[in-house]
């Protein structure tokens, strides 16, 4: 069967190796819908290369340059903003919506297509940090399977196929420890946009790679894998595994521990989501054990970089204080890029703006949206003082 897909965040990081997957299976896969916010040029690549019904770009600026960088006449509806997100997620003959969004914005859309029935493929981990339990409610309500991207979430997907959720004990989350993993704190204080940018092991979008300089990532991996998995968060464990050989791993009670394996490229997790429970002919290089001579592991340093226990700690907390950490991630990560802020003050804005939030306690989606809101004004007010 050839499944119908909608693709958010065509233009990103998992967008563009998405659509590799798609274009070298093309009696498994249909695009009917791509979406990105501006990247005009590229979106209109994509259309031209996939020929989906549906465009949508976030405003009206982009989608004139969407118009402008297309061939005349060509059949594509253009749409814009949250409307046309909405409609793509919602195409009727659409199987599956990879959400592949960067940060908040992927909330909405994601629940608009659980609403409409569509199995998700889940990148985008911001939408389970800030409203993992409505999300999951919504997706469990409408039957909808959440079939995650991400390469951790990915590998405990895996690890737990075939087994019984009774008899795990632990979920090991692993983390490369990011470019500076062992970069001593006086010269953290010094780190540039472009130092934080340049991983050692995955190539991604800008936001998600200065969260993996700052561990944050991990931690909203954690809270993710929470929610996706039904852990709770005492059970969830992160261990620095520099080589990102291992992707994650499941300990069980009788001391076993399942681990999943691959070099670090996204497709092999992103394949996966797409054709569970099949597995692609993806033709992708095995990990050279023998080369590798060493996978080395180790404790994360909380101390170096508190983003992580931040993340535990709003995990834990939970109700609105995760929509709040994220937000006052989002804002602090984008004053960090736009050399606004130094690196080390990334983790004091957020740990302000969590410690200044009034917790709203069982939140509707509106409380939640709104705790997104006064925490970005928050951040913002911290960041520009
Ligand atoms: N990259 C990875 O290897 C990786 C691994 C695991 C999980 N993830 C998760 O996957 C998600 C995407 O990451 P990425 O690295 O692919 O990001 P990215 O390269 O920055 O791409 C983000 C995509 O989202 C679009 N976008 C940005 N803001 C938007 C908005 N407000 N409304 C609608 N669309 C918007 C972008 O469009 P434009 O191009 O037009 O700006 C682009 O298509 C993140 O949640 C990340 O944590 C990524």
């Amino acid at each position: 069967m050839t499944k119908k897909l909608t693709i958010l965040g065509s233009t990103g990081s998992i967008g563009r190796n998405l659509l590799e997957i798609v274009a070298q299976f093309p009696d498994r896969f249909q695009v009917r819908a791509l979406a990105a916010k501006s990247n005009a040029r590229l979106l209109a690549k994509q259309v031209e290369h996939f020929s989906p019904q549906v465009a949508v770009v976030y405003d009206a600026e982009s989608a004139r340059a969407l118009y402008e960088a297309l061939p005349d006449n060509h059949p594509v509806t253009i749409l814009t903003g949250e409307a046309g997100y909405f409609e793509a997620a919602t195409i009727s003959e659409v199987d599956t919506v990879v959400t592949a969004v960067v940060g908040a914005a992927g909330l909405l859309p994601t629940l608009a297509a659980i609403d409409a029935g569509k199995e998700i493929a889940l990148a985008n981990k911001e939408t389970l940090v800030m409203a993992g339990d409505l999300v999951m409610k919504r997706a469990a309500a409408a039957h909808v399977r959440i079939l995650p991207i991400d390469s951790e979430h990915s590998a405990i997907f895996q690890c737990l196929q075939g087994q019984r959720r009774a008899d795990v004990d632990r979920i090991i989350l692993t983390a490369s420890g990011g470019p500076f993993l062992n970069t001593p704190p006086e010269k953290l204080v010094t780190i540039q946009p472009a130092d934080a940018l340049d991983h050692p092991t995955w190539r991604m979008g800008s936001k998600i790679s200065i969260d993996s300089a700052t561990l944050m990532n991990k931690g909203l991996e954690v809270i993710e894998a929470h929610w996706l998995f039904n852990a709770p968060l005492d059970a969830m464990k992160v261990v620095v595994h520099p080589q990102s050989i291992i992707h994650s791993m499941v300990a069980f009670r009788d001391g076993s521990v399942i681990a999943q394996m691959g070099i670090p490229d996204m497709k092999g997790a992103i394949a996966y989501a797409l054709s569970y429970p099949e597995r692609l002919p993806l033709k992708q290089p095995l990990p050279d054990f023998a080369a590798l001579e060493s996978l080395t592991f180790g404790k994360p340093d909380l101390e170096r970089f508190p983003c992580l226990a931040l993340a535990f700690r709003a995990g834990k907390t939970g109700h609105t204080l995760p929509a709040v950490m994220n937000a006052a991630n989002e804002v602090a990560v984008d004053a960090f890029l736009n050399e606004r802020i130094p690196f080390l003050k990334i983790p004091q804005v957020i740990g302000a703006v969590m410690d200044r939030h009034d917790v709203v306690t069982d939140p509707t989606l509106t409380d939640i949206l709104a705790a997104d809101r006064s925490a970005r004004r928050s951040a913002q007010t911290l960041i520009d003082a």
